[in-house]
């Protein structure tokens, strides 16, 4: 049985642990890919939903499946690697989309022409679109020329952690949230693509294929942020907090020597510590040094003979 779904798990999170929950969160309009950094409860709160009954429809899921009305692809991209996971998104995702915005470009002139003049509110849907489509096709571009072959070389070792650009990943999520943005005013200005409303069947397949494109666009999304872009970050800030850390217990554990007694000895550990790491960290190296003072100073430092 799995595990009851606890509410201050993240949205991204939850996606990703288990990818049937994503046909649930699209239904119940949960952002899961740029919103995935938000709890379940905060989340459930800001939609006006009721978190317990939506943790028990998660919990649903993980148990019984997805009917077959709901059924999502069987991709896990919490099991590939980073390799693999950026392959998919340009042969799956990339691709989808080239496809797609032309066909959904020219459908949305075709109405615009037809409809436009009795409904004012589709030319804007058009001109959302064209912005979307420019941000998307640069965006795509930059992941294939710059972004993907950066982690793929992380994660062969041909690339440096210490060389990539400082900011790559969080200009990353910014644009997919500009991007998260601009997707939902252009639900909102196409009437949250009720086919009902149609005008024909031009534009009967024109929000068809909206809702098809957005459905694929927050997958997309997901897939980066909440697991590629999360891995790679990881092995970007690894070295650093990895670094941090060791020196927080190396100067935890220096001030403990020179409080029972042997501040002549954890000062000199500090010395040899702080040569070591001068040149390569030197605002770490900058800790040591000042830790190495205060344990000259130290009234016990000459209480003890080495
Ligand atoms: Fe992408
Ligand atoms: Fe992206």
């Amino acid at each position: 049985m799995s595990p009851p779904i606890d509410s201050g798990s993240t949205l991204g999170t939850l996606a990703a642990e288990q990818p049937l929950r994503i046909a649930l969160f699209e239904r119940l309009r949960l952002d899961y890919c740029c919103g995935g950094s938000t709890r379940l409860d905060d989340a459930c709160a800001r939609r006006g939903l009721d978190v317990d009954s939506v943790r028990e429809q998660i919990e649903a899921v993980d148990r019984d499946g997805l009917r077959p009305d709901q059924a999502m692809p069987e991709w896990r991209p919490r099991e590939a690697t980073i390799s693999e996971l950026c392959e998919h998104v340009v042969s799956v995702h990339h691709d989808r989309m080239r496809e797609e915005m032309p066909r959904i470009s020219e459908l949305l002139e075709t109405v615009v022409r037809v409809h436009g003049a009795d409904h004012s509110d589709l030319e804007m849907v058009a001109r959302t679109f064209a912005s979307l489509r420019t941000e998307l096709e640069e965006h795509i571009e930059e992941e294939e020329l710059v972004l993907f072959p950066t982690c793929r070389g992380l994660e062969l070792g041909s690339i440096d952690p210490a060389g990539v650009e400082p900011g790559l990943i969080d200009r990353h999520r910014a644009e997919h949230e500009a991007v998260g943005r601009k997707l939902a005013a252009l639900r909102d200005l196409a009437g949250g693509y009720e086919l009902s409303q149609a005008l024909c069947s031009t534009h009967r397949s024109l929000l068809e294929g909206l809702l098809r494109f957005e459905t694929d666009l927050h997958l997309h999304v997901h897939e980066e942020n909440n697991v590629l872009l999360e891995r790679v970050g990881a092995m970007l800030d690894g070295p650093r907090i990895a670094g941090a850390t060791t020196l927080d217990v190396l100067i935890e554990t220096l001030v403990e020597l020179a409080e029972a007694g042997r501040a002549e000895r954890a000062s000199r550990l500090a010395a040899t510590a702080y040569a070591g790491l001068r040149r390569a960290e030197p605002d770490q190296a900058q800790r040591l040094n000042a830790l190495m003072h205060k344990l000259i100073l130290s009234p016990r430092h000459n209480d003890h003979k080495e």
